[in-house]
């Protein structure tokens, strides 16, 4: 097994472990009184969906903002949640029959290998891509399926800036340490984000939120674009 296939396998545990009180621990992360929901409410609206749209969430876990997404898309649309762990999806299978959504397609597998749909008005990720090791090309691979004018938009955590050193490493005892942890913080995988998303989309906005400890990344393609 390789580097990659055991960090990955790693990764399946951890959320199979997490899925059951996934939605309940969400709430309080990554520390209790987080606006978590604020910025989940202002990742969808920068999306700026419509009746009809083609949405594809990417490691969508247990479908948090399907509901969101469906109100806005409303039953002529369509959503694509992709996500590697079938326990999360097991959790958003739950919420997509409990709603009766008929509109949801959900996928079982690694952001990185998906084959985006031929047309994707909107593209999503919360709270996952800077766990994706190939986030750059997911963000190139998702610009590329984008429709005239459609929208990537990740909203995700980051390290602040200017914190000191000291106001990090507290950060991280407060979360919990771990392996994983500690590459993600060597990694700084929102400035590959970052950088994807400018390559990639002509037009591309960087909202640094609550005091630097997330970011909202939004880019549309080309109005211009015909397909
Ligand atoms: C913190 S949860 C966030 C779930 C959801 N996006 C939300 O906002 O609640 C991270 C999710 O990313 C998924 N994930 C991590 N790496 C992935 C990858 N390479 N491809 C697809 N999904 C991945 C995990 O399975 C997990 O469901």
């Amino acid at each position: 097994m390789t580097k990659a296939d055991s960090t990955r396998e790693r990764l399946i545990e951890t959320y199979r472990r997490k899925a059951r009180h996934y939605d309940l621990v969400s709430r309080l992360s990554p520390v209790p009184g987080y606006p978590e929901h604020a910025q989940r409410v202002r990742a969808v609206r920068a999306l700026n969906l419509h009746a009809g749209d083609a949405v594809v969430e990417i490691a969508c876990g247990t479908g948090a903002n399907f509901g969101m997404i469906e109100d806005a898309i409303g039953p002529s649309g369509h959503l694509v949640g992709v996500d590697l762990t079938d326990a999360m999806l097991e959790r958003a299978q739950v919420r997509v029959e409990a709603h009766g959504w008929g509109n949801v397609r959900l996928v079982q597998m690694d952001a990185a290998a998906f084959p985006f749909p031929e047309r994707a008005d909107a593209i999503l990720s919360t709270y996952a891509l800077t766990q994706v090791p190939d986030c750059g090309s997911v963000i190139a691979h998702g610009a590329a399926a984008l429709s005239a004018g459609g929208r990537w938009v990740v909203l995700d955590l980051k390290l602040p800036e200017h914190a000191p050193g000291w106001l990090s490493h507290l950060g991280v005892a407060v979360v919990g340490t771990s392996a994983s942890l500690d590459q993600w913080m060597a990694r700084r995988p929102w400035e590959t984000i970052r950088a994807a998303m400018q390559d990639a989309l002509p037009e591309c906005s960087w909202t640094e939120l609550c005091f630097g400890t997330a970011f909202l990344a939004a880019g549309s393609s080309s109005a211009l674009i015909r397909r």
